[in-house]
């Protein structure tokens, strides 16, 4: 089969793949490139950092299968694809886990200033005295958007002894169930971000979530509370963000892992304040769940030759 690889994946799936069938690698081509080489793919495998839209899948004349290496279809235009009855499947189990544990490690990295230890230290500074961080234990944790990633980041909560609070779209949903069957408190978005002494943002971006948190979300958050975001970058105000954690009684702190500008080359404005933490999209490159995607994306093609 023709196989189109977009992004990069588990390098043994790949090498696989490359054995069995005729496989282009293009990771993160740019529109013109994808076009042109799209054209006599009869699969395509694709993560975030390009965007298919409808003039490149238009392109696509005898593409049969995509696969989405992950969770979020906010690169993709779904509308098109359905219309032309192109079959997508996703893999979203792997990197849950590594992204509800990322949203930990940025917690934590905030709460006990360890970027900004790290960077003292480097220079020769002993700053112990200036390092006086807070505790996550006994702390109210808010997800915003208590789904499959934001249903693990309230259990990884839960055993670190920190109240859980959550909010979705629509409460009756499934996503709302499986939040409180885990024992989670179900509660409004404004709630959740006036209640919260850490937030953690797992919603997909789509229209009803762009900007979902803008300056009137931030303003409702507690003086010294706390930011992650591990969803997309459309979903928060970068430059909200910037004026809430630069004016007295603003936020202590935030961590993004995703940005409205992604890519190399690209510096947020919010880089140059101490009290943030940026990540370039590492949410779910973990070794361990990149090497289950891989072998999902395998299964994946040796059922549909
Ligand atoms: C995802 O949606 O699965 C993540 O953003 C990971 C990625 O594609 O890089």
């Amino acid at each position: 089969m023709k196989i189109l690889v977009a992004s990069s994946i588990d390098k043994d799936a790949l090498q696989t793949l490359e054995d069995k069938h005729n496989v282009t690698k293009a990771f993160n081509a740019n529109e013109a490139k994808l076009r042109t080489i799209i054209c006599n793919q009869e699969v395509l495998i694709f993560r975030s950092g390009i965007s298919l839209n409808r003039e490149i899948l238009a392109a696509a004349k005898k593409l049969r299968l995509i696969i989405r290496a992950g969770s979020g279809l906010d690169n993709i235009d779904l509308a098109y694809l359905k219309q032309q009855d192109i079959p997508l499947k996703r893999i979203p189990g792997p990197g849950a886990v590594a992204v509800a544990e990322m949203s930990f490690a940025l917690m934590l990295s905030l709460a006990r200033q360890i970027v900004v230890a790290d960077t003292l230290l480097r220079k020769g500074r002993w700053a112990k005295n200036e390092l006086d961080g807070h505790l996550l234990t006994g702390k109210t944790l808010g997800i915003i958007g208590a789904g499959n990633i934001g249903t693990r980041v309230g259990g990884f909560g839960k055993a670190w002894g920190m109240n859980i609070l959550g909010c979705v779209e629509s409460p009756a949903s499934i996503n709302g169930k499986h939040f409180r069957d885990h024992g989670f408190d179900l509660v409004d978005m404004e709630t959740v971000l006036k209640t919260s002494d850490f937030v953690s943002i797992h919603v997909p971006l789509k229209e009803t979530t762009r900007n979902l948190i803008s300056s009137k979300e931030l303003s409702f958050m507690k003086d010294g509370s706390f930011l992650v975001n591990l969803a997309r970058g459309g979903v928060l105000d970068e430059s909200a963000l910037y004026q809430y954690l630069t004016q007295p009684g603003g936020l202590a702190g935030a961590a993004l892992d995703v940005h409205n500008q992604e890519g190399e080359g690209k510096i947020s404005p919010l880089s140059q304040l101490t009290n943030i933490v940026l990540t370039p999209h590492i949410g779910a490159m973990t070794i361990d769940s990149q090497r289950q995607i891989g072998q999902h994306i395998l299964r994946i093609i040796a059922q549909f030759n």
